[in-house]
């Protein structure tokens, strides 16, 4: 088993470059189905679920290969198989959006549901009425999905909820149907906007991304093409409260601070000096953070994922802080490994009140799924003594070279394994691309 071991108290220092975005990247891989030519892909992030997403696309015979430390080539011009291999979609639910593109192109998908995770049940079913809607005839086999159509044709979707990973999904199934679709109460994620901006790329016809209402002027083929993802507002996040947390001063190189200021306002109403450029954001904390209230919501609102992170700063803010968690049922599991830390945390339901502490504690915690894993990293870099995180594996999904850019800012982690570790990956600082 992996696991990551810190000695907190270490105020971070220096300069840290983000990755390319996970949700970016996923949404855009999977959308690269649809082209009859290659495509190039630039920034992506090294990390696990972009290797699981390269699997599925190779098992449905595209071919992928990086051609550079951090660009990908995916050639899905001659696709041979229309089934996702179960193991992969259960492994990673962002792999069930390979379904719109394949019905959308080829007519046919059979893929797994994918199952829930420590966060919630994670249901599918705003993709599967989508699909539906654009002409798709879509049933369950145990816990199949199998989906045909002629050619899709466009439809109005109502997605109940601004679903961010149905929006992509549907957004990829409507480029090819014939006719115009239009999808209302439409998710505004930068990562939204970023796969719409990919297909357009490709030829598609795409208005209103990155609103509630997005419209889709079907087209008969995409050609192949080079783009660039964003960078990853999450990760840039995670640095920017873990600076926060240290009382440290750290420059994010390369983040979008557009993209990140919901996380940003909240660090400054925390008495967070944050400064926005044009290369990225400069945080820094010389005190005590305040406490803050927390509603996590769908863009431009407080992202779920930076729930548990920030949480983890307002353990030892100055004051009771109130955390909301509306996006999922059950996105507080980490509180358990927090108050092992001597976290003062009353968490019923969806709401957790954090009483603020002078200092977290070093103990031996259990990351249960990747932002989890990323808010023990953080309260681990502020506790007094030494923490031991286990289960790292769920932070290899989202956070490239965690534990390199954190020691390159003068934290003292070390990364453990009980196995021999195999030979490492090529090191390509992130900022040299
Ligand atoms: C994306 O997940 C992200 N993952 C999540 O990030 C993120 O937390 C989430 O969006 C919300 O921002 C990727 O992009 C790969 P949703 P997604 O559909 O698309 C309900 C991370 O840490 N819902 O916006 O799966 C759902 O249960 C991950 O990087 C339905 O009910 O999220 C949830 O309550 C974690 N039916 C809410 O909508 C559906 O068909 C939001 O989910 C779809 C969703």
């Amino acid at each position: 088993m992996e696991r990551i071991t810190i000695t907190g108290g270490m105020p971070l220092q220096g300069e840290v470059c983000v990755s390319g975005s996970k949700n970016a990247a996923l949404a855009i891989m999977a959308g690269a189905v649809l082209a009859s030519e290659p495509v190039i892909l630039h920034n992506l992030p090294r990390i696990t679920d972009i290797y699981t997403m390269m699997a599925m696309l190779r098992r449905l015979g595209t071919v992928v290969e990086f051609i550079h430390p951090r660009s990908l080539l995916i050639d899905a011009s001659r696709i041979s198989y229309l089934e996702a291999p179960h193991n992969l979609v259960t492994r990673m639910r962002a792999s069930f959006s390979v379904t719109g593109p394949l019905v959308a192109r080829f007519g046919f998908a059979r893929v797994p549901l994918p199952g829930g995770c420590d966060i919630g049940a994670r249901p599918v079913d705003f993709h599967i009425k989508g699909l539906r809607l654009l002409g798709a005839r879509v049933e369950m086999d145990g816990d199949f999905v199998t989906a045909e159509a002629g050619r899709l044709k466009g439809n109005t979707i109502y997605l109940d909820y601004p679903s961010a990973g149905a929006t992509q999904h549907l957004m990829t199934a409507a480029v090819l149907a014939e006719g115009t679709t239009v999808i209302e109460n439409a998710a505004e994620e930068p990562e939204v906007v970023d796969l719409a901006k990919f297909l357009i790329a490709l030829g598609a016809r795409i208005d209103g991304h990155g609103t509630r209402r997005i419209t889709i002027e079907g087209v008969s083929r995409l050609r192949g093409g080079e783009y660039t993802i964003i960078p990853d507002r999450l990760e840039a996040g995670t640095y920017a409260i873990a600076a926060a947390m240290t009382r440290g001063s750290v420059r994010i190189v390369n983040a979008n601070a557009e993209h990140m200021t919901p996380v940003l306002m909240k660090l400054q109403e925390a008495g967070v000096q944050v400064e926005a450029g044009e290369t990225g954001v400069h945080v820094q904390l010389h005190s005590r953070p305040r406490a803050v209230n927390i509603k996590t919501m769908p863009h431009p609102g407080f992202p779920t994922d930076m729930q548990q992170p920030m949480t983890a700063l307002l353990c030892v803010a100055d004051g009771v802080s109130i955390v909301s968690e509306t996006v999922y049922e059950r996105r507080f599991r980490y509180v358990q490994e927090l108050h092992r830390m001597g976290a003062d945390i009353e968490q019923e339901n969806r709401t957790a009140v954090v009483h603020g502490v002078e200092r977290l504690y070093g103990a031996t915690v259990q990351a249960t799924d990747l932002r989890a894993g990323a808010a023990l990293v953080i309260a681990g870099l502020g506790a007094e003594g030494d923490t031991t995180i286990e289960d790292v594996h769920h932070i290899d999904r989202g956070y490239e070279d965690l534990v390199a850019k954190l020691q390159s800012l003068g934290a003292q982690v070390v990364r453990l394994s009980d196995e021999p570790v195999a030979s490492a990956v090529e090191e390509v600082p992130v900022c040299s691309v």
